[in-house]
This record gives structure tokens, C-alpha cells and sequence, in this order.
């Protein structure tokens, strides 16, 4: 028997959440302190999952996991069709925190249960097989999550099409987690329903977002965090005026700017979940990181890109 193994990483989404959903480009970076590894055998009988969540057959699987049953039903359905698989899922990424959790896990277990097979996708294969997940978890997914878990530096994404972005030096940040769920489909929906009543306001608010999204492939490119870090402020200011941001949000961007950092904002659907924080170097992540535990973050991760080669 072989045994099938596939990777991805959380995402944090560093401009253009929420605009994404509207053809407005959007950088996400790659989150490797938080990866997901996932094992499948293919088998005859019936498929059975084994996470921290649950142990058991894939046909009894409580519901929230019923992303987790559609990527190994999509996977099977490519790459063998008629078969079941065992797949083993082991996660460092918090559930509904805005991290890619869903696209991450999804990810991993499509490529273990290919690599089981014996069957080398495509990218483009793989993202087909993640939304079909990821359309599950959260009803109409950008495709944004999908290409971030995968990427193993900062891309942009304008659908539908991914770029990787040059990095001039290496960029420090700090995930603070306020452990409050965030909820995407809700955020996405609340978002979708404000742009109803006002078109006008909340499309010069989504052009704002995307205007951000738009500098940062330069600021990248030229290493330029101080203006970055300005737009990350006004980002969160633009997030919060579409609704989606939390008073715990709020508080995790206070104490970033407390700290010193060059910018900071939420991260992903919003509501809940988590911020995302610039630091100066790595010692100015680990001091931002404390700050955003003092503020209440139930946790905070301090990550990095290498510059590119
Ligand atoms: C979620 O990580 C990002 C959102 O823009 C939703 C999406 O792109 O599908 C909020």
C-alpha cells in the first residue's frame, strides 16, 4: 500500500480581503510556522478520516467537517474514481480564524490522496480540487485562500490569475489571534448586502482596498515598509467601514501601534479571527507578538518571507 502525503501552510492576507471577492487584486503570504500535513491510503472499503476533531468514517463525520469529506470525495473522484481512502490530517492552523485553515487542509489532502494513487497534479488541477472544498465551507470562495496555502512566497491574486510578487527584503509580521471565530461566509455575505443598499460607498471603499493591493506589489518590490505599513493602518480603517472588523480586532491593531509597528490590520474575513502586524526586524516581531498577548490575542505567531533570490 502507498501512502500518499501532501502539504500546505496557513495564508495571512496582507491587502485586499473582501475587495478580492470583487475583481480588486489581492496579496496574501505564505504562513510556514503553521503547516498542515496530511496522509491517505487509497483503499476498497469506506473512507475514514483521522484529525484532532474527529476519528471515524468519512459518511458520519460531524458537519463542520464536511469540507474535509468533500476534498477526500473530490480527490477520489480524479484520481480513483470508485475507491475510498484513510486520511490522516494533522493541522497547526486554528479553525476559522481567517488563516486558510479550510483551502489548507483541503490542499493537503487532495495531494496526499493523488501522491497515493500515484498521480501528479497540475496546479491548476489542484486549485479546482480546493475550491470544490472550499465552496463548501464558505459558499463562494474568491479562490484567494486556495492559491495562498499552496504559494511559497507572497503572491498576488486578481482572479483569475496568480502572480508571485518580488520581496526586496525579507518581511517580518506577527499573526495575532483574537480566538474569537471569525466567520467568512457571514462577512462576505454582510459585505455583499451593504454593497446592495449603497453601491456608490462601498465600491470607492472596495477601489481603496484595491488601490492598497496595487502599491504594495512596488512597496515589495522596493523593500519601501514604512509606506506599507501607513497603508496597512488605512486599510483596517477601510476594512472596518465595510463592517468586518470586532472590537477585539481593534484593540489587536491599538496595541500593534502601541508597539511600534509599522502597520497593522485585520487579516482575512474579519468579525473574528485574527490581525496581521509589520515588524522592523525579527527582536520587533517578538516585542509586538507580547503586545498583542497583553491586549487579549489567545495567541501570536511571528513569521517572515525571505527576500527573493
Ligand atoms: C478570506 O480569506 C478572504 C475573503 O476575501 C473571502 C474570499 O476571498 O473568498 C474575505
Amino acid at each position: 500500500v502507498r501512502i500518499g502525503v501532501g502539504r500546505a501552510h496557513g495564508k495571512a492576507i496582507l491587502f485586499g480581503e473582501h475587495a478580492v471577492v470583487y475583481g480588486a487584486p489581492a496579496i496574501s503570504l505564505p504562513v510556514h510556522v503553521l503547516p498542515v500535513i496530511a496522509n491517505a491510503t487509497i483503499t476498497t472499503g469506506e473512507s475514514t478520516i483521522s484529525s484532532e476533531l474527529y476519528r471515524g468514517p468519512a459518511a458520519t463525520a460531524p458537519e463542520r467537517l464536511s469540507p474535509v469529506v468533500a476534498a477526500i470525495d473530490a480527490g477520489l473522484d480524479f484520481v480513483a474514481p470508485g475507491s475510498s481512502a484513510h486520511v490522516t490530517i494533522y493541522s497547526d492552523i486554528p479553525y476559522e480564524r481567517g488563516l486558510g485553515s479550510s483551502a489548507a487542509v483541503a490542499a493537503a489532502i487532495v495531494s496526499a490522496i493523488a501522491d497515493a494513487a500515484g498521480v501528479r497534479l497540475s496546479p491548476a488541477e489542484r486549485f479546482l480540487l480546493i475550491q470544490i472544498a472550499e465552496r463548501v465551507a464558505h459558499g463562494r470562495p474568491s479562490g484567494m485562500d486556495a492559491h495562498g496555502v499552496v504559494a511559497d512566497t507572497v503572491i498576488k491574486f486578481q482572479r483569475p490569475d496568480v502572480t508571485p510578487l518580488i520581496v526586496a527584503r525579507p518581511l517580518h509580521v506577527v499573526i495575532g489571534d483574537s480566538g474569537v471565530p471569525g466567520a467568512t461566509r457571514q462577512a462576505v455575505g454582510s459585505v455583499r448586502e451593504l454593497r446592495e443598499k449603497f453601491p456608490a460607498k462601498v465600491e470607492a471603499l472596495v477601489a481603496r482596498l484595491a488601490g492598497y493591493a496595487a502599491d504594495a506589489e512596488m512597496q515589495l518590490a522596493t523593500g519601501d515598509w514604512a509606506s506599507m505599513g501607513e497603508n496597512m493602518w488605512l486599510a483596517h480603517a477601510t476594512l472596518a467601514q465595510l463592517g468586518v472588523s470586532s472590537p477585539e480586532l481593534d484593540t489587536m491593531v491599538n496595541a500593534a501601534h502601541g508597539a511600534g509597528a509599522l502597520g497593522a490590520k485585520m487579516t482575512g474575513g474579519g468579525i473574528g479571527g485574527c490581525v496581521i502586524a509589520l515588524a522592523e526586524n525579527s527582536a520587533h516581531a517578538k516585542d509586538i507578538a507580547a503586545a498583542l498577548s497583553a491586549a487579549g490575542a489567545a495567541n501570536a505567531w511571528s513569521t517572515w518571507v525571505e527576500a527573493s533570490k
